[in-house]
């Protein structure tokens, strides 16, 4: 694992961002998994401009959500169906059949996960997956003490997770489960990069990377991966 510190939230999403647009460029069909949130706007907005700019065909990639609120609809604009169209589907004017994301109003969540696990197998797996980190160490919906050898799965969250997962909701909002990724397709992923930034995720970072590996703190898990990048801001650095 490497951790690269950048200046402000910005340079972080531009660093990111190119990552995503020089995969495309050296391997067009390239299998992206993303996680939503506030920590990857910038970048969403970033490879927007520069596939732009540059004319990068993203129309061979496949892209994959990381994970999804259960129960919340797709028009509600806090579910991260809503996020990845807004802010990237529809900007790269992406086809349905390159995208992969949950149902998270599904009847049979274990069957959603099957599929989600067999898109990856087909596909020959994840070439990059960009993830961001809660502020209890969970990546997606991997909350601590989740056993780390897990594929997809649904998992009844903590309540920090949905006491802070109000802030993408209009109202408030129930939220009791979640659907997602897990760890192993994080660890079989050809590449992962964490991003965060600010302030508030200083303390979690300084857990995450510095401190032993645990299945309490499931981004610790970042540092047993052959080719996992951290992307931080100075301030989410600033306690290493
Ligand atoms: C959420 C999501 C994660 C996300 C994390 C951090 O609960 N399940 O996929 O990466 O928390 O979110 P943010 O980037 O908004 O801080």
């Amino acid at each position: 694992m490497e951790v690269k510190v950048f200046k402000d939230y910005d340079e972080l999403s531009q660093q990111a961002a190119d990552e995503v647009i020089n995969l495309v460029k050296q391997k067009n069909d390239a299998v992206i998994c993303f996680a939503s949130g506030n920590t990857p706007l910038g970048t969403c907005q970033w490879i927007v401009k520069k596939a732009m700019t540059e004319k990068i065909d993203f129309s061979k990639c496949s892209f994959i959500g990381l994970d999804e609120w259960v129960g919340i609809s797709p028009d509600n604009s806090g579910s991260c169906r809503f996020f990845f169209y807004e802010n990237l589907f529809k900007p790269l004017q992406m086809a349905d059949a390159q995208i992969f994301l949950f149902d998270a109003l599904a009847t049979d969540l274990n069957n959603e996960c099957r599929k989600m696990d067999n898109v990856v197998a087909e596909k020959r797996g994840i070439d990059l997956m960009i993830v961001g980190i809660g502020i209890n160490g969970h990546i997606g919906f991997n909350e601590p003490g989740v056993d780390p050898n897990l594929l997809s799965y649904a998992i009844d969250l903590h309540e920090s997770t949905k006491a802070v997962g109000q802030k993408y909701f209009t109202g408030a909002t129930e939220l009791a489960q979640g659907i997602t990724l897990g760890l192993d397709h994080l660890m079989n992923s050809k590449k992962v990069i964490l991003m965060a930034n600010g302030k508030s995720k200083s303390e979690v970072i300084k857990k995450a990377i510095k401190e032993s590996v645990t299945e309490e703190m499931p981004a610790s898990i970042m540092q047993k991966h052959k080719n996992g990048f951290v992307f931080i801001d100075e301030e989410a650095a600033s306690l290493l």
